[in-house]
């Protein structure tokens, strides 16, 4: 069977965080067939999803991949399951300014470890990956939101507390 084209170039994918996954763990680009691995799951332990079809499925991860190197979506994957499952997941949006001689700023969002395989590290690694992501796109920050009870890990992956998130919800 053909390689199933994916969101983006493995030329963004960290050789590094790769190698320090346990055997049997691949990090790969977000594919249209993670509609049936678990992808949608796995983002169930971080917020609600809803019961999205395979057509909206497809349609948002077309509307993505038109975005022209501006939204990167990543999976690990466990390939020692059987079917393979997609385990955790993690996103980088590159947001490009023309403030700071045309600077890009780094936004991840969405990162989500399955119940069962977090305390693995594999939040770590993928936090790195999304970092090699943004350091290769020319990203000059990466910065996130999260919650009081998640900054210990976002220190742990290095990040400190800046500014102060406010909102308007519609
Ligand atoms: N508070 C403090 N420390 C933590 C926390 C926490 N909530 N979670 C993990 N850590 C520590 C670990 O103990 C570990 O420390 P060590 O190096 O001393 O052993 C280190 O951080 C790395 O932990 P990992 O094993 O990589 O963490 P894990 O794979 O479990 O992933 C995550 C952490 C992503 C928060 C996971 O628990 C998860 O998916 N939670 C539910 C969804 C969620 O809250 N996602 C983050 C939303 S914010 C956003 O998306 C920008």
């Amino acid at each position: 069977m053909a390689e199933q084209k994916e969101l983006f170039s493995a030329d963004l994918l960290s050789p590094e965080v790769q190698s320090a996954l346990p055997e049997g763990y691949k990090l790969r680009a977000l594919r249209p067939s993670d509609y049936d691995t678990g992808f949608l799951d796995c983002l169930r332990v971080l917020t609600t999803v809803g019961d999205i079809t395979k057509e909206q499925f497809q349609d948002r991860y077309d509307w993505i991949s038109r975005q022209d190197g501006g939204y990167f979506i990543l999976v690990i994957e466990d390939t020692n399951s059987s079917p393979p499952r997609v385990v955790g997941t993690g996103a980088l949006l590159v947001e490009r300014k023309f403030i700071h001689n045309l600077a890009s700023v780094g936004h991840i969002e969405d990162i989500a470890i399955a119940k069962d395989q977090q305390g693995k590290k594999l939040g770590l690694r993928m936090i790195q990956a999304l970092d090699f992501i943004a350091q290769k796109t020319g990203c000059y920050k990466a910065i996130l939101d999260c919650s009081e009870a998640n900054e210990g890990f976002y220190v742990k992956c290095g990040f400190k507390r800046a500014g102060l998130e406010m909102a308007h919800y519609y």
